[in-house]
């Protein structure tokens, strides 16, 4: 029986197939899933990427995740006097998809963070205080501000409408090698240049005053990056939508959401602090020579290594934080020296001294949050109530009117300090943080992929640094390892995304 050459052809890629598996150890180990991936660090990027790469590889793949400190990172509580406080990242927007997603599938609950009435002082007076009728303060704004607030409300909303087509882009399983590439892809150059201009240089050249400026959208960076306006025009955004209403936060701690997403991905958590990492050829049970990553780490006074097929590193790389050593690369893996801004954030369980931000006695004062301007020379960013993370909104003052009050600062507050800001306390615990990068415009975000199959997730914090920022961040990361090990290569980088996804449900 002859063949015809349509049917030649299908046959011989058969044979050519099952020959390869025998003799082409490279194509054949990449049909295989990997055995093991490690990630570095157990804060929310890590603990969502443990939960994506469980998604993405299925059950047999064994996943460790290294932690040194507590799961959680940068999410963590203080506890005062029994009851529990946020110190670190405390509120979520009503629109990070991704974070309302783990709440809801990992059985935990919410609270709503957002209330009361807040100020801006510039150190002398209040230069704007909000009422606590509502048609009072539009009133107010419109008096100060004009239709600047709304103007600047519109724009926020407009990028924030383009942010989210990432949750779509995500849900189609579309990755990204680069920040920029995905920045790219919610909204072109205009989208990605943001990154390129402060925020001052984007709201003035749009014509908003100085004032406005000065009085509203410094102290709002101030309170959420501890930075005025010569921070990037994203991250300005990001900040700015910090202040829309319907901010909640997890029942219990945001840092829930990592224990649960650790607990779900079924990894495996090693309490120990990666030193080094090299990349070594093994030989792998089926024989084949396989390159892989070797971690060192320590643990307790012990140190000891393991090997990985997929590294994902989820926390930042700087010497300060997180020294890790890559070893023998060629080329050698970048070194990023961003730096990071470090925010001292102080809970005081008392009374306030309210003169030092207007002439009114502490029964009239008020306010329950008080910003600052640039301007000030106050010693701290901003001041407020804080409930505990059991209570939704309404903070209990102990006997004789003292509240638990949250205070950031650059700087350590010294005793002179707070007697200034209290008339009487009865305690204070600080918790030190290297919070978020210092913003810089431009900004050169780091590399995802630092090698092979090593991925680095927190180069996104260039562009802004928040939860929803970190789990955005996991579920590419995750996407991609997935895709780059699969070589699938229309996965990853696509153009117009916005356009083809369009027409698709
Ligand atoms: C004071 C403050 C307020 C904030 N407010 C908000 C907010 O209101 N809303 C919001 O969305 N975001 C907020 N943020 C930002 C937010 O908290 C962070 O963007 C986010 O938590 C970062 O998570 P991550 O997992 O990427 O990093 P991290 O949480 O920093 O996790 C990294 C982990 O890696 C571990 N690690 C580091 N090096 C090693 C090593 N060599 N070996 C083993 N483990 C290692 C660390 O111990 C850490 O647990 C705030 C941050 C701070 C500090
Ligand atoms: C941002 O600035 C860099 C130079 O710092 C430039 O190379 C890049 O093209 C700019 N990007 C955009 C989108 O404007
Ligand atoms: C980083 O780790 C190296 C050893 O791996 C150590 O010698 C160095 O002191 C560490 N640096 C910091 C800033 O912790
Ligand atoms: C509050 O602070 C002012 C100075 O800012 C001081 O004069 C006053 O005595 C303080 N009030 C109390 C009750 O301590």
């Amino acid at each position: 029986m002859s063949r015809t050459a349509e049917e030649l052809v299908p046959s011989l890629l058969g044979l050519w197939l099952l020959l390869c598996s025998w003799v082409c150890p490279g194509s054949t180990e990449l049909q295989a899933p990997p055995d093991k991936i490690a990630i570095i660090g157990a804060g929310i990027g890590g603990t969502s990427a443990a939960y994506y790469l469980r998604q993405k590889f299925g059950k047999d793949v064994k996943i460790d995740l290294f932690e040194r400190g507590e799961v959680g990172g940068r999410l963590a509580t203080t506890a005062i006097q029994g009851q529990e406080y946020e110190a670190g990242g405390s509120v979520i927007h009503p629109l990070n998809l991704h974070m309302k997603r783990f709440v809801k599938d990992l059985g935990l609950s919410t609270v709503q963070s957002s209330g009361g009435l807040i100020g801006v002082s510039n150190g002398k007076t209040l230069v704007f205080e909000e009422s606590s009728w509502f048609i009072i303060n539009i009133i107010k704004l419109i008096w100060q501000y004009g239709f600047q607030p709304l103007r600047m409300h519109m724009w926020v909303e407009d990028v924030l409408d383009k942010f989210m087509r990432i949750y779509r882009y995500q849900s189609h399983d579309y990755a990204f090698s680069s920040v920029e590439n995905l920045l790219h892809s919610l909204g072109g150059d205009d989208f990605l240049g943001m990154l390129n201009r402060t925020i001052l240089e984007t709201l003035q050249k749009a014509g908003f005053s100085e004032k406005f400026l000065d009085e509203m959208i410094v102290p709002i960076n101030r309170l959420n990056y501890g930075q005025g306006t010569g921070i990037n025009s994203f991250v300005g955004v990001v900040s700015l939508a910090g202040a829309d209403s319907g901010l909640w936060a997890v029942e219990g701690g945001n840092k829930l959401v990592c224990s649960r997403l650790l607990q779900a991905s079924r990894s495996n958590l090693i309490s120990g602090s990666v030193m080094y990492i090299e990349e070594k050829t093994r030989t792998k049970q089926t024989g084949n020579p396989t390159k892989m990553y070797e971690i060192v780490y320590q643990t307790g006074s012990e140190t000891r290594s393991d090997f990985y097929d997929i590294v994902l590193v989820a926390t930042p790389l700087n010497r300060k934080m997180s020294n890790i050593t890559f070893l023998n690369f060629d080329p050698p893996i970048e070194e990023f020296h961003q730096y990071y801004q470090q925010i001292v954030s102080t809970f005081i369980r008392g009374k306030l001294n309210s003169t030092i931000f207007s002439s009114r006695t502490l029964d009239e004062f008020g306010l329950t949050t008080v910003l600052t301007t640039d301007k000030s020379d106050l010693f701290i960013n901003s001041i407020g109530i804080v409930s505990s993370v059991r209570e939704n909104n309404n903070p209990q003052a102990s006997t004789g009117g003292a509240f638990v009050w949250k205070i950031f600062s650059r700087e350590t507050l010294t005793k002179e300090q707070i007697l200034k800001l209290f008339v009487s306390y009865d305690y204070s615990v600080k918790q030190q943080w290297l919070a978020y990068p210092h913003y810089k415009p431009p900004e050169k975000c780091p590399s995802i992929i630092l090698h092979d199959r090593l991925y680095y997730l927190n180069g996104i914090e260039c562009a802004a640094s928040a939860m929803e920022m970190s789990a955005i961040a996991a579920h590419n990361a995750a996407l991609l390892a997935y895709h780059r090990w699969y070589e699938h290569t229309d996965m990853i980088d696509q153009e117009d995304l916005y356009e083809k996804l369009k027409t698709e449900l």
